[in-house]
C-alpha cells in the first residue's frame, strides 16, 4: 500500500515536472480546461485521449456518468471502478463550480474519436445524436 502510494507520488512528480518542462498545454486540452487541471492537478495524472497515472477522460465518458456522478467521483473516487490503476485521492480542494465545469467536458470527450493504442473494445456504441 505505502509501495503504491510512493509509486504514485513518484509518477505524479515526474509527470509534473515534464509540463513544467513544456509550459504548454496539449493541444487537445481547451484553454479553461487546461487552467484548471492544472490549478488541481488534475494534469499531473489526467489527459483527454491517453493513459497516465489515471485513466483518460475519455475512458472516463465512455463510462456514461451523468455530470454530476463525475462530480461526487472527484470529490469521493471509488479505485475499484479503474482495477489496475492506483486509487486517486479525493480532491475536496476543488470549488463545486470548477469540478461541474470539469466534469461537463470530461463527459463531451465520449465519442471524441479517440486514437486508441491497442484494447480495442468499445468501438461504437449505437447512439442518437
Ligand atoms: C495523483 C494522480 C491523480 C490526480 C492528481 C487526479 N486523478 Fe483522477 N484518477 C486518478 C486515478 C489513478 C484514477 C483511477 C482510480 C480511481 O478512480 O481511484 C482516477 C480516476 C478519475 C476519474 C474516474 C472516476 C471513476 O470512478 O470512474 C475522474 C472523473 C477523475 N479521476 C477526475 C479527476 C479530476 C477532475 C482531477 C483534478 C481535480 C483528478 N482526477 C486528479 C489519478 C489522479
Amino acid at each position: 500500500m505505502k509501495k503504491i502510494f510512493g509509486l504514485l507520488i513518484a509518477s505524479a512528480s515526474l509527470a509534473v515536472a515534464s509540463i513544467d518542462a513544456h509550459a504548454q498545454a496539449p493541444s487537445d486540452i481547451p484553454a479553461e480546461m487546461n487552467t484548471l487541471m492544472t490549478k488541481y492537478t488534475c494534469i499531473a495524472c489526467h489527459r483527454p485521449n491517453q493513459r497516465l497515472v489515471g485513466p483518460a477522460y475519455a475512458d472516463v465518458a465512455k463510462k456514461k456518468y451523468s455530470t454530476e456522478e463525475i462530480v461526487n467521483l472527484i470529490y469521493n473516487p471509488i479505485p475499484a471502478h479503474w482495477p489496475g490503476y492506483p486509487p486517486m485521492a479525493p480532491m475536496k480542494q476543488v470549488p463545486k463550480e470548477d469540478a461541474v465545469k470539469l466534469a461537463t467536458w470530461i463527459n463531451s470527450l465520449d465519442g471524441s474519436p479517440a486514437k486508441k493504442a491497442g484494447s480495442g473494445k468499445g468501438k461504437s456504441k449505437s447512439k442518437k445524436a
